[in-house]
């Protein structure tokens, strides 16, 4: 049985704005104790010109947690990823892998993959500015239509040449930069594992992390014969239990598999503290990001029903989650 703990995280949960805010991270910390959560992508102009506490605002339960960083001007990203550093984030990732027409015009995301020693010069400003974090980057295996290995290989090669960076987070199919929703493009363009494998055969000493349309633990212990690490996007959001045996099946550890009571228990208790301390915060907030909890038990639909519920929620009381948990086992 493995004991130690890898040096870098296996298993992660994928950046995704809107959903993994900081009460989506609470719920997946007290799931796995092992997993690598991130932030959502965060502009790093939002960091420096805007409300940074609220950016920054974590549970101290949530560490490990990346954060992640869009944009592309050096002096910007370094001072961002200073902010990271010091509010105790232990990994910076760059997004150079969302299409959006938005990121688009703003000339990062996806697009940054056609400048690599752009990308160099960014990653190396995050590095030296949050020297005490680990610097990542996470990007698609190509751009539009085009279908060749070696312009990866060479984006990677170029960033593994001029920077320090180790981890490589690979959403292992293209962006198509014109004409698919963001959405589409997470389902459209198909993906080749083989690619991120080749990769890792011909860039050993990377740390190489594959994403993409992984929904259960077989196929995580497949790609991890092949790579270094496999991030978890949807199913991690919509059946959030898939992470229930992660820290014993893939990091060796001996804690049993949390129970669903002790997680509600837990949402409870973390529930009445928010609503408390933060007058910003509703009850809504912060169970939406639980409805997938049940998923797979028999009356999972009246989990999810009760706490969608528009008339139950306005109440902004915790013991909702109590009495959706109650309906649950009866
Ligand atoms: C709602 C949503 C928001 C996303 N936001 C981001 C983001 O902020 N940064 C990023 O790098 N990828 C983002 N993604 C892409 C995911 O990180 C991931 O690469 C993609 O969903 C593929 O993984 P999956 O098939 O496991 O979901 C988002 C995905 C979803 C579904």
């Amino acid at each position: 049985m493995m004991t130690a703990m890898p040096s870098f995280p296996l298993l992660s949960v994928a950046p995704m704005l809107d959903w993994t805010d900081r009460h989506y991270r609470f719920l997946a910390r007290q799931i796995s104790r092992r997993v690598l959560l991130y932030t959502e992508m965060i502009h790093a102009g939002a960091l420096v010109y805007g409300d940074a506490a609220r950016f920054l605002e974590k549970h101290p339960c949530e560490h490990p947690v990346a954060l992640q960083l869009g944009g592309s001007e050096p002096d910007l990203l370094a001072r961002a990823a200073a902010k990271a550093a010091a509010a105790g984030f232990a990994q910076i990732n760059l997004n150079c892998g969302c299409p959006s027409p938005r990121v688009q015009k703003g000339a990062f995301g996806a697009c940054l993959m056609n400048d690599a020693p752009l990308v160099a010069d960014c990653l190396n400003a995050i590095a030296e500015a949050a020297p005490d974090c680990e610097t990542t980057v996470k990007h698609r295996i190509g751009l539009d239509r085009q279908t060749e290995y070696q312009p990866l290989a060479d984006f990677v090669g170029t960033l593994a040449r001029l920077t320090p960076v180790k981890t490589f987070v690979v959403h292992a199919r293209n962006a198509w930069l014109d004409g698919l929703s963001p959405k589409e493009n997470r389902d459209i363009p198909p993906l080749r594992y083989d690619y991120v494998y080749r990769l890792k055969r011909e860039f050993p000493d990377l740390n190489i992390i594959i994403n993409g349309g992984i929904t259960d633990n077989a196929q995580i212990a497949e790609h991890l014969h092949h790579v270094d690490g496999a991030m978890v996007g949807r199913e991690a959001y919509h059946n959030p239990m898939i992470m229930a045996d992660w820290d014993a099946r893939f990091y060796g550890d001996d804690a049993s598999a949390p129970q669903y009571d002790t997680i509600v228990q837990q949402l409870y208790a973390y529930t009445c503290n928010e609503l408390h301390s933060n007058r910003y915060t509703t009850l809504r907030h912060i169970v939406r990001h639980s409805l997938g909890l049940m998923h797979g038990l028999h009356n999972a639909r009246i989990w999810r029903r009760m706490l969608s519920d528009a008339e139950l929620l306005k109440t902004n009381r915790p013991e909702l989650i109590l009495q959706a948990w109650e309906a649950v086992q009866r």
